[in-house]
Order: C-alpha cells, then sequence, then structure tokens
C-alpha cells in the first residue's frame, strides 16, 4: 500500500497540511474495489457520457423525472434511483444570463426537491429554495436565471430534502450543470467525468447505510465514472482535451492522478486562476468540481484516486471507524496514440478575481463543527453538529447583513475532516491551519480538516434570503450538520 499521510498531497482548495496517519488496516478488505483483472467483463468499456440539453435562444428548459429504475453497472442489473433513466441524469448546459427552468416530477417512493449545486441564483420561491418539499408522485417548477455575469464552470444538480440526501444520491441521483465560457477556452474535445460509488449486493440492491456507516460518511464498494467501472478513453499525442469533473460522492474524496499525462489545472468549483496552474494531483471534497486541460502525450496512463486520510470517527466504538478512502483505486484509463496533432493556442488568461482580504469586513462569526454524543444516532454513536446544534428546519443559525462582507472561522474539533458547502455565495479561503492562504482560491465547498481551522471570506451580495450551510458529508448533513442562513 502507498504511503497514506497527506503531506503528500497537493494541497489545494482548502485541504491542510496535517499529517494524521490512518489506523485499522485490514478492517477493509471486503471493501475493496474488484481489479480488472478479477473482474473480468466489467472493465475497458468505452468511455461514454451523459445525454447533453443545451440552452438555445436564453433559456433551457427540461423536465427531470427521479424514479427508480433497473440501470446497468459493472456488467450487473441494479436497482438504483436515476433522473431521466440514466446515471448521471442528463447535463444541463447554459450561458451566464440564461434562464433554466426544471419541472421536477418525483417518482421515487419518498418526498424529494432539486438543488443546483455552485450556482450563484436566488435562493427563494422556485429558485433554488432548500425549503421546498416535492412529495412522492407530485412536481415542482423550478425557474432559475443565471446572471449575465456569473462565473463559468462545472455545477451540478442533486436533491436535497433533509434526511433524504445521502440515501437519493447514493441511489444514483446527480447530475452535471455547465456553464460556458465567455471567451471559449481552444480544446480539441471535450469531456465531463461525473466520479461517484456506489455498493451493489448481490441481489442487485443498493444497501441502506449503518448507523456506523452514517456517522462515518458512507462509501461505496465501486468508485463509478459516469455510471461505469473503469472506462477507457482514447486520444492523440498532442491533443487538449477538457475535463469537467465532478465530486458527486456521499463520502468519498478523491485525491486524483493522471501520471504521464500533462494536467493544467483551470479552477476549482465556480473560482478560476488567473492563470492556469501545472498539477500532479487534484483533491476534490463531496461536492467539489475540477475543470481541468489535459494533453496527451504517447502512452497509456491509469486515472486513479489515491488514499485519503479523512479521518475517522473511531476509538469510540467498538469495531473503530468506517471512513475508508484508504485504497488506492483505478478509474479510467487514457489511451494516447496515433499522429501528432498541432498544439492548441495557449489559454487566454482569465479575468482577474476579486480578494476580499483588501476588503472591510462587516462582521465575524465562528462555526465549529463537532461529533457530539448522544443525540439522535443512538447509543454509543456521535452526533454531528455546528455550534453544538443539530440541524433545526424552524431556527435560523445566522443572519448576516445583506450587502456586506463577513470573515469566518471554521473550527473542526472532531477526528474526521468536515467539507463545509455554503449555497448562493462563494466562500474564499484566507487560512488555514493558522496559515496565510497567498493565492486566490475561490471554492464552495472548503474541506475543515479533522482538528484544524479554516478561515474564509464571504461576500453577501446579489441575491437576500435564507437558505444553508452545511457538511458535504451527506450523512453528516442528513444527521444534523447544517444550519440555516438569513441574508437580509
Ligand atoms: Cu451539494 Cu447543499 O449541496
Ligand atoms: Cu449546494
Ligand atoms: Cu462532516
Amino acid at each position: 500500500m502507498p504511503d497514506i499521510s497527506r503531506r503528500n498531497a497537493l494541497i489545494l482548495g482548502g485541504v491542510g497540511v496535517a499529517s494524521v496517519t490512518v489506523g485499522g488496516t485490514g478492517f477493509f478488505i471486503n471493501q475493496r474495489l474488484p481489479t480488472s483483472s478479477s473482474s473480468g467483463t466489467i472493465s475497458g468499456n468505452a468511455f461514454t457520457e451523459p445525454v447533453e440539453l443545451r440552452s438555445s435562444d436564453g433559456v433551457l428548459t427540461v423536465d427531470l423525472e427521479s424514479s427508480p429504475q433497473r440501470v446497468s453497472i459493472a456488467g450487473r442489473d441494479v436497482n438504483a434511483l436515476s433522473y431521466n433513466g440514466g446515471l448521471p441524469g442528463p447535463t444541463l448546459r447554459v450561458r451566464a444570463g440564461d434562464t433554466l427552468n426544471v419541472k421536477l416530477n418525483n417518482g421515487l417512493a419518498d418526498p424529494s426537491n432539486l438543488h443546483v449545486h455552485g450556482l450563484h441564483v436566488s435562493p427563494n420561491d422556485n429558485s433554488d429554495n432548500m425549503f421546498v418539499t416535492v412529495a412522492a408522485g407530485e412536481s415542482f417548477d423550478y425557474q432559475y436565471t443565471v446572471p449575465a455575469d456569473h462565473p463559468p464552470g462545472v455545477y451540478w444538480y442533486h436533491p436535497h430534502l433533509h434526511g433524504f440526501v445521502a440515501e437519493q444520491v447514493f441511489g444514483g441521483l446527480y447530475g452535471a450543470i455547465i456553464v460556458e465560457d465567455a471567451e471559449e477556452i481552444p480544446a480539441d474535445r471535450e469531456r465531463l467525468l461525473v466520479i461517484s460509488d456506489i455498493t451493489i449486493t448481490s441481489g442487485g440492491n443498493i444497501p441502506s447505510a449503518s448507523p456506523m456507516d452514517e456517522m462515518s460518511g458512507r462509501e461505496g464498494d465501486l468508485v463509478l465514472v459516469n455510471g461505469q467501472l473503469t472506462p477507457h478513453l482514447t486520444a492523440q499525442p498532442g491533443e487538449r482535451e477538457r475535463w469537467r469533473i465532478v465530486n458527486a460522492s456521499v463520502s468519498r474524496y478523491l485525491r486524483l492522478r493522471l501520471d504521464g499525462q500533462q494536467m493544467t489545472l483551470l479552477g476549482i468549483d465556480s473560482g478560476r486562476f488567473e492563470a492556469p496552474q501545472e498539477v500532479d494531483e487534484i483533491l476534490l471534497a463531496p461536492g467539489n468540481r475540477a475543470d481541468l486541460l489535459v494533453t496527451g502525450s504517447a502512452g497509456t496512463a491509469t486515472l486513479r484516486t489515491l488514499p485519503y486520510d479523512r479521518g475517522s470517527a473511531g476509538g469510540m466504538m467498538m469495531g473503530g471507524d468506517t471512513s475508508r478512502s484508504i485504497e488506492e483505486i483505478e478509474l479510467a484509463t487514457f489511451t494516447v496514440v496515433g499522429e501528432n496533432v498541432d498544439a492548441q493556442p495557449t489559454i487566454p488568461r482569465q479575468p482577474a478575481q476579486r480578494d476580499l482580504r483588501t476588503e472591510t469586513v462587516n462582521a465575524r462569526r465562528e462555526l465549529v463543527f463537532a461529533m457530539g454524543m448522544g443525540g439522535g444516532m443512538g447509543a454509543g454513536m456521535m452526533t454531528p453538529t455546528i455550534n453544538d446544534r443539530p440541524f433545526d428546519a424552524s431556527r435560523i443559525d445566522t443572519t448576516v447583513q445583506f450587502d456586506s462582507v463577513e470573515e469566518w472561522l471554521l473550527t473542526n474539533t472532531s477526528t474526521l475532516d468536515h467539507p463545509l458547502h455554503l449555497h448562493v455565495w462563494p466562500m474564499q479561503i484566507i487560512e488555514q491551519d493558522g496559515q496565510p492562504v497567498d493565492t486566490l482560491l475561490w471554492q464552495d465547498v472548503v474541506n475543515i480538516p479533522a482538528r484544524s481551522t479554516t478561515r474564509v471570506r464571504i461576500a453577501f451580495e446579489d441575491f437576500s434570503g435564507k437558505t444553508v450551510y452545511h457538511c458535504h458529508i451527506l450523512d453528516h448533513e442528513d444527521n444534523g450538520m447544517m444550519g440555516i442562513i438569513s441574508a437580509n
């Protein structure tokens, strides 16, 4: 097993440098992803992508039906959940300034709703409203007005009804949203990679999580790319590909490498670096996205996710923890072969990003992420809380002044990482574990490593209203690690 200390991980996107080591190996053997040799027929499929729906004349109107479906995954028939019959659901491609209309038809046996993760849109009415419930069998018309100056990039949609989120996302309910660039980035090809994990029982079902899985955050046995196991991609030497990667896993961190190929990162989430960055490794917490260029050099490379230690809730429990991202997993193969292709023109410089470090802070507050004893999860279990309180739909936890900048100190007192996600307004990471960040780093999911702090600044602008922030380990969110914020 390779070195699993976090020290080797590229420090990117709010991921700290603490070098906690993983205990309890051997506990995870039955969770191992079958390798291509042991799984025989199930790997090496040609790479496929979800159906893409594009706006025209400034409008995209979509019917999205969530329902239980029998889908084929890794050569097996699986009873999963799906949007419009696929896994992932259709890709929604829009431009800044467009209107996106989505009729959600809930064909599930449970209530649900829809969230457009990362989009800077109104949280009110029938826009990205987290307080809408769409009962089983009912439908709801969402309408999102994408601002004319909306940042380009890759976003995603998923259900967000408190108590059902982890199960519905784990079951297969997710899809990508792409906001196109104002000025095109020259590339030979564009690819979308929605990465998710899933567990399939011998009967072809997706099991529900044990209380211990919920405490640590469930991780699936199989890690899929667009619903496929280790698909195969090909390109020619010199070709530049645009890869948009979504981590749609409930709890799994992805530490991605593509050794032997050149990876150039344009940004994480909606944040865009002014100049693209050459990287060896990309760390994506659940909910994060990467916008990436890959330039092909002859040879075969493997897209892998490396072990990442996100800590554990163990020690308190018999059996220890269930946090797993400790295996190296092959996600896809990338073969570059054939004639050399002329290089693409240089990448246009991106507009300078705003820097809140030079702006006036109106208020400072601290959010403490903890795993408290007792509470709702049963004897011996720990309850995830923010500022000592589990989520309460009838309570506003944080009231901020609209049109002001705030600084938040995010303190994680627990032995597990928590990736904080704030809806509507992106966060600028200014300090990690006491160290100032000297680059411009904007994200909408910010990891707070175990027993450390992260400091962010947020501009509460453009939209007033009520929404949520939460841990994007969706089992933690469902179990209470969420708060309501009102900007007015
Ligand atoms: Cu990706 Cu509040 O969610
Ligand atoms: Cu979100
Ligand atoms: Cu968490």
